[in-house]
């Protein structure tokens, strides 16, 4: 059997198991959205957020990319931010990075991974450069490297706070609750390390008018 096959074959177990289960169970979930979250989570294979949060098909609403960002040019994450917030009304966006993320790591090298991954990674960088005090008094490689898994959900968290799309939900319906995650590799343990609510302030400079 070919690699991709077993990955058919299971789908078709797992899509009998769950018909035997509640034999309304897709009719039900292909009629209806209502996901009371949206996760922003890493592209690594191993943080699933469905799994990870013992959720169900339905509950939340899914972007991933490598090392979990939220960057103002990216259309890609922004459309679906637009379309969690102002139509799926999600109460919570959760922005999930991990301890030993590879994208956070090679960020921290001086390796020219080429155009693209360089131009995603700079992202990264500029966090480490507002962040060079606190990071460059860690002694341990390990510990500045978790750290900045920290600092980059919380600088991620920070940059929805600075959209338009959240400012004006905040203004408007006091939702989303933003949340900054870390899971655990090593014992499956996510650390909320951030969160910011409607009413909060940011820097003036990012606040618009006339929302
Ligand atoms: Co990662």
């Amino acid at each position: 059997m070919k690699l991709y096959e077993k990955l058919l074959l299971e789908n078709k177990a797992w899509a009998a198991e769950k018909t035997q289960a509640d034999p309304d169970y897709f009719n039900r979930l292909a009629h209806l959205q209502t996901p009371a979250f949206l996760w922003i989570g890493c592209s690594d294979s191993r943080v699933p957020a469905n799994e990870i949060t013992g959720t169900q098909p339905g509950e939340i609403f899914v972007h991933r990319n490598v090392a979990n960002l939220v960057v103002n040019t990216d259309v890609n994450l922004l459309a679906v931010l637009d379309y969690a917030v102002n139509h799926l009304k999600v109460k919570h966006v959760i922005v999930c990075g991990h301890y030993g993320c590879g994208g956070i790591k090679a960020a921290t090298t001086n390796t020219d991974f080429k155009a693209v991954l360089n131009m995603w990674l700079r992202n990264i960088k500029d966090v480490i450069r507002l962040h060079r005090d606190e990071l460059d008094a860690i002694d341990s490689e390990e510990k500045r490297i978790d750290r900045l898994v920290e600092l980059n959900v919380k600088e991620q968290v920070f940059n929805l706070a600075k959209t338009s799309i959240i400012q004006k939900a905040w203004k408007q319906e006091q939702r989303p609750h933003l949340h900054g995650w870390v899971y655990g590799l090593k014992d499956g343990i996510i650390n909320p390390v951030t969160e910011m609510n409607a009413g909060m302030h940011i820097d003036h400079i990012y606040e618009y008018d006339d929302l």
